[in-house]
């Protein structure tokens, strides 16, 4: 049947709706490519993407840890202990960096939350003109390696702070579900 429509269709005696259906098909497809397209960019439908820090996915976690070494722990510390008397300010003004283990609230935010503090940065969450000495991760580090580096620090927190976090984490989004 198929070897039977460019005649027909050189013919112009296709009859509309079958152009309608191909015009569908190829929207589909259409759409599927540009998917594909944004998932090679890797962006953030990439296929490999994960939207979560999961601390259990032992190849996410590994991941985590190099990219910790390399980018965190000159700030947030190799043991994760943050900067010293990081309650106080800084001459400057700003925030030395806090922990990342149980002694620091990081674990007192949800994964989408922690997630934009690195990547865009932590002024995204502070009053207007708020500064920071952590920059923003955006150019620097891909999604993956985002939720990578945060499912490690989370992998490091005993059970308990672990499950609260997850408690934190659970609330955000059923209510971002909701305002939808
Ligand atoms: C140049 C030093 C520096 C580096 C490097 C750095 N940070 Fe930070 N980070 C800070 C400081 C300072 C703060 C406190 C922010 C503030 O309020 O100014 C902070 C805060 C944070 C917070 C918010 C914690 C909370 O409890 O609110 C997160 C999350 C965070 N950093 C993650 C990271 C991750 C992940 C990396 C590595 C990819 C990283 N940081 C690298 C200095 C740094």
């Amino acid at each position: 049947m198929n070897d039977k429509i460019p005649p027909q269709i050189a013919r112009g005696r296709r009859p509309p709706a079958i152009w309608l259906a191909l015009a569908a098909v190829l929207a589909v497809a259409g759409y599927a490519g540009f998917t594909a397209l944004q998932e090679r960019a890797g962006g953030a439908d990439a296929a490999d993407a994960t939207d979560a820090a999961d601390a259990t996915d032992a190849e996410l976690v590994a991941l985590g840890r190099q990219v910790y070494d390399a980018q965190c722990a000159s700030c947030h510390g190799e043991t994760l202990k943050g900067q010293p008397d990081w309650r106080q300010r800084l001459p400057s003004g700003r925030l030395p960096a806090p922990p990342h283990d149980e002694t620091g609230h990081t674990w007192h935010h949800p994964d989408t939350m922690l997630f934009e503090m690195t990547k865009y940065g932590v002024q995204k969450f502070g009053p207007p003109g708020y500064q920071s000495d952590m920059a923003p991760y955006v150019d620097i580090l891909s999604d993956r390696e985002i939720w990578a580096v945060l499912a490690f620090i989370k992998s490091t927190w005993p059970p308990k702070i672990r499950s609260r976090q997850e408690q934190i984490d659970r609330r955000f989004r059923e209510n971002r579900g909701h305002q939808r």
